[in-house]
């Protein structure tokens, strides 16, 4: 999704560096196009934007010189207009008096923008950033001038779910609402500022102001004031403080984050578990499940979240002798939505905790009356405010979009609460930082090996048997996402119901096995070879295994349970280094969005 930050100051000064920095944080919503507006006290607008990623166009328009008393910044992942300068945010309204940006989806958009070209407006593009900005700048008009009315009339006209931010030149105010998506506010000595997320505004400062749906924040350089659109009637709210870490976004070394999250695995296991052993989370979370008694636990996801669903499923049927039906958030509304009631239990996981297609789910599990636990990674999200219980994933901030830690400790929180339903001492799980880190010494060399038979091969899949199964899904999708390859992952015993048809001599096939499915594993490698596939192993050491494959990516020895998320570490760096061999940037693959508020 996209990214806003705003920012208002008793002083005019050089932004621009704040606006960067800010925007660098939000980098992982959107990179389609970046731009920065400041005003300067006299109400003179600069407004620099272009399609590209930040530090290019940072370069090319010196966006760190622009100077000003109040700014806007905006990144976007294009959903409404394609990536364009016209698109590109944040807006001007028609006559260049207010400047605004927005992040989220106004699905009337088209009727809106053929209603205020009808009346005269100029509509440079049809990006719904810009309707934004006519739909607060046509009541400006008709009702002389007042921005909180103007925001709260165009609130009703905007359908969707979004959150904005924007000015007027003569307003020396900042005016910000949310409807839907994430919204955020900060105070600091002398100045304030609005943002899609805390990261961007924790460097400033650790005074935070939360933002509901249905509420207008107002900015001035000493104060924040709330409303409510509904009505404008102003609310009190204290500012909190603050004081989680603040993750600075720094690659420390490697290449790229991608690389660096996936090194971070080991500690971020580590740290998870540790708090699991002390949180009184994990008994509410485990009573949770428990009190539905006989009856499926839903794990619900989306993406690489829906993996760990997967995975989680087969963990609590083998582990725990409990039936869990692993859905996708769209899925679960349209099959179970009106099925499930009071004594029904959802769990919904979802790294960013805003994912808009999981926060619908949610809405259905609430309003039929179920219990909501959820799982996500960032502290403050939409989740965590609509979960009953929730578990957070405690991996700090991921910035590369391709999900890793987060997933491994998605599965490591899956296998913990397995071990708890079986009533199993979870003592033997500490070993699984270990055995990440020494996966990922072993494995390294052999995945930039496979890598580079892989480099000229435009399709691929990727088999898993059982509890492998997940990690051959997930496998197959960071592929996809950072490579720009064709990869389907699979059970193999379903590839020869059909896809067996795409094997021809060279085309590569990855099994992931999992400790005793290696006879299994057998037959269906064998079944590629036959049929002139390259065959590829990524299992701990099996002769028999070996002999029947061409390629071996060789993991340590560990126990069942915990092999699989062991086997994910081979296939996050196999994807990794076909990315930087073919040249693509893992960091921000192409079309993609860390944060997706849109259905
Ligand atoms: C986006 C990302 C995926 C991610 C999915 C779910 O599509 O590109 O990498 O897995 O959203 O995200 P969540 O934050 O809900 O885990």
């Amino acid at each position: 999704m996209c990214g806003i930050f705003g920012i208002i100051t008793d002083n005019e000064q050089v932004l621009g560096t704040t606006l960067v920095d800010a925007a660098r944080r939000l980098a992982y919503r959107g990179y389609d196009s970046v731009g920065c507006a400041t005003l300067t006290r006299d109400g003179t607008i600069d407004l620099r934007k272009d399609v590209g990623r930040l530090d290019d166009v940072s370069a090319r328009l010196d966006l760190p010189a622009m100077r000003g008393s109040r700014g806007i910044a905006q990144l976007r992942w294009a959903t409404f207009g394609a990536p364009s300068y016209a698109n590109a945010q944040p807006h001007l309204d028609s006559d260049g008096d207010m400047v605004g940006a927005h992040n989220g989806n106004v699905v009337n958009n088209v009727q809106l923008r053929e209603m205020f070209i009808r009346e005269g407006l100029v509509v440079r593009g049809t990006n719904d950033g810009e309707t934004c900005v006519h739909a607060v700048e046509r009541h400006f008009d008709r009702n002389g001038g007042r921005m909180l009315e103007a925001i709260r009339a165009a609130y009703a006209d905007l359908e969707g779910d979004y959150a904005f931010v924007i000015t007027h030149r003569d307003d020396h105010r900042l005016f910000a609402i949310k409807k839907g998506s994430g919204l955020v506010a900060g105070i600091g000595d002398g100045f304030a500022c609005v943002s899609s997320d805390l990261p961007s505004i924790l460097p400033l400062t650790r005074r935070i102001v939360r933002i509901y749906d249905g509420e207008i924040v107002v900015l001035t350089p000493h104060a924040l004031e709330l409303y409510r659109v509904e009505d404008g009637a102003p609310i009190h709210r204290e500012a909190e403080w603050y004081d989680g870490p603040v993750e600075v976004a720094e690659k420390e070394g490697y290449p790229h984050f991608m690389l660096k999250e996936i090194h971070q695995q080991p500690t971020v296991a580590r740290e998870l578990l540790h708090l699991l052993d002390r949180s009184p989370h994990a008994d509410r979370f485990l009573e949770a499940i428990a009190a539905c008694g006989e009856r499926p636990v839903y794990l619900v996801g989306c993406g690489t979240s829906y993996h760990a669903c997967l995975l989680g499923a087969y963990y609590f049927g083998q582990i725990a002798g409990r039936i869990a039906v692993p859905i996708l958030g769209p899925q679960f509304i349209e099959q179970c939505g009106t099925a499930v009631g009071p004594d029904d239990v959802g769990v919904f996981v979802s790294q960013s905790g805003e994912t808009k297609d999981i926060l619908n789910a949610v809405k259905v599990m609430r309003r039929q009356g179920g219990r909501v636990l959820g799982v996500f990674n960032v502290i403050g999200s939409s989740l965590m405010h609509h979960s009953d219980v929730y578990l957070p994933l405690a991996c700090g901030y991921e910035i590369s979009v391709p999900a890793t830690k987060t997933f491994v400790n998605q599965a490591v929180l899956f296998l913990y609460l397995a071990y708890r339903l079986a009533g199993r001492d979870v003592r033997p799980l500490h070993a699984l930082p270990d055995l990440l880190a020494r996966t990922l010494g072993e494995s390294e060399p052999y995945a930039r090996n496979v890598a580079a038979y892989l480099q000229h091969w435009n399709a691929l899949n990727y088999l898993g048997y059982g509890v492998t199964h997940a990690i051959a899904l997930e496998a197959a999708l960071k592929l996809k996402e950072v490579t720009y390859t064709h990869c389907e992952g699979m059970l193999s015993s379903e590839f020869k119901h059909g896809p067996l048809s795409v094997v021809h001599d060279g085309y590569p096939v990855l099994f992931i096995t999992a400790p005793g499915d290696e006879a299994m594993m057998i037959n269906h490698v064998n079944e590629v070879t036959t049929r002139g596939g390259h065959a590829i192993a990524i299992a701990a050491e099996h002769p028999a295994l070996r002999a029947n494959v061409h390629d071996y990516v060789p993991v340590p020895v560990s126990e069942r349970d915990l092999a699989p998320i062991a086997l994910t570490i081979p296939a996050q760096l196999i994807a990794y280094h076909l990315s930087v061999a073919r040249g693509t940037d893992p960091d921000f693959p192409r079309n993609l969005s860390k944060t997706l508020t849109v259905d």
